[in-house]
C-alpha cells in the first residue's frame, strides 16, 4: 500500500497547489455570491466552482478510475476502490471577504470497509502553508513534522469551533458556547474547519469541535490531526461524523467530548 499512498499524496499535493494558485491569483476584486445553499448566508462563489472543476479534471486525468465526492456537487462512483473527498474552498466566507484563512482540502480514502482515509492535504495559499498526512506516516506542515500540544487542564484550553449556516442550529451552537466559554481559556472561530483541525495538529489550538460538518470539511484535516497525535471522534464512543466532530490530545479530548455530549452539542 505504500506505493499507492505515495502516488495519492503526490496527486493530492499537485491538485491542491494548482487550485490554490488559481484561487489566490485569480480572485476577482469584485467577487460576489454565485449561489446559496442551506441558507442565505451559506454561499458559493464562482471560484468554488472553478476550483472544484480544476481539481476534478486533474484527478480524472491522473487517476481516471477513482471516485470523487466534492462539496459543489462533483460525484463519480469510480471503480478503483479509492475515493477523493474535495472541498475546493474550505472557508468560503473568509475567501469572499479577502480574509486569509481558507484552504483547499483534498483527501483520498478507501471505499471498502470503514472507508479509511489514506492521505489528507490542506493547502492554505495565503497563509503560505500546506499540511499533509499519510496514514501511519505522520503529519507535516510543509516539510516539518507537527505534533499536538500536550493536554492542558480544561480551564486552560484554547478551543476552536465553528458554526453552521442555519439559524436554528446556530441558536443551539450559541447555547453550547455560552456554557463552554466561562470554563476554558478562550474560544476561537477561524472560519475553516480544515484549518482548525490542522491548527490542533500543529499545537495552535488545544482542541476543536463543531456540530454538522460535511465529509469534505473534515476528511483531510481529521487525518492530519490524528497523525499528529490527536484523538478525533463524535459523541463518546462514536466515530467522527456529520453529527459531531471533536479533536484534541488525549487527556483533553475525553473531557471535551463528555462536556459536549452533556450539553447536547450534537443536536439542533
Ligand atoms: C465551512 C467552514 C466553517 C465551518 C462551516 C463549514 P465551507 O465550510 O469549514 O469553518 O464552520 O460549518 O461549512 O462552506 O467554507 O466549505
Amino acid at each position: 500500500q505504500d506505493a499507492l499512498k505515495a502516488e495519492l499524496l503526490a496527486v493530492a499535493l499537485e491538485a491542491a497547489r494548482r487550485a490554490g494558485e488559481l484561487l489566490r491569483d485569480g480572485r476577482p476584486d469584485d467577487l460576489g455570491v454565485a449561489a446559496t445553499k442551506s441558507s442565505a448566508v451559506d454561499v458559493v462563489t464562482e471560484m468554488d466552482i472553478a476550483s472544484e472543476k480544476l481539481i476534478t479534471a486533474f484527478l480524472a486525468d491522473r487517476r481516471p478510475a477513482d471516485g470523487v465526492l466534492g462539496e459543489e456537487g462533483a460525484s463519480f462512483e469510480g471503480s478503483s476502490g479509492v475515493q477523493w473527498v474535495i472541498d475546493p474552498i474550505d472557508g468560503t466566507v473568509n475567501y469572499l471577504y479577502g480574509r486569509p484563512d481558507w484552504a483547499v482540502s483534498i483527501a483520498a480514502r478507501l471505499t471498502a470497509g470503514d472507508g479509511e482515509t489514506l492521505v489528507g492535504v490542506v493547502h492554505a495559499p495565503v497563509r503560505g502553508e500546506t499540511f499533509r498526512a499519510v496514514l501511519g506516516q505522520g503529519a507535516f506542515l510543509d516539510d516539518k513534522p507537527v505534533r499536538v500540544r500536550p493536554a492542558p487542564p480544561f480551564a486552560q484550553a484554547l478551543i476552536g469551533t465553528g458554526f453552521g449556516y442555519v439559524a436554528e442550529r446556530r441558536a443551539r451552537q450559541a447555547a453550547v458556547v455560552r456554557e463552554l466559554l466561562p470554563r476554558v481559556r478562550d474560544i476561537r472561530r477561524g472560519g475553516s474547519a480544515a484549518i482548525d483541525l490542522c491548527d490542533v495538529a500543529a499545537g495552535r489550538l488545544d482542541a476543536y469541535y463543531e456540530r454538522g460538518l460535511n465529509p469534505w470539511d473534515f476528511a483531510a484535516g481529521d487525518l492530519v490531526a490524528r497523525e499528529a497525535g490527536a484523538l478525533t471522534g463524535g459523541r463518546p464512543g462514536e466515530a467522527l461524523s456529520t453529527e459531531l466532530t471533536v479533536a484534541g490530545p488525549p487527556g483533553l479530548f475525553e473531557p471535551l467530548q463528555a462536556f459536549l455530549d452533556e450539553h447536547g452539542a450534537w443536536h439542533d
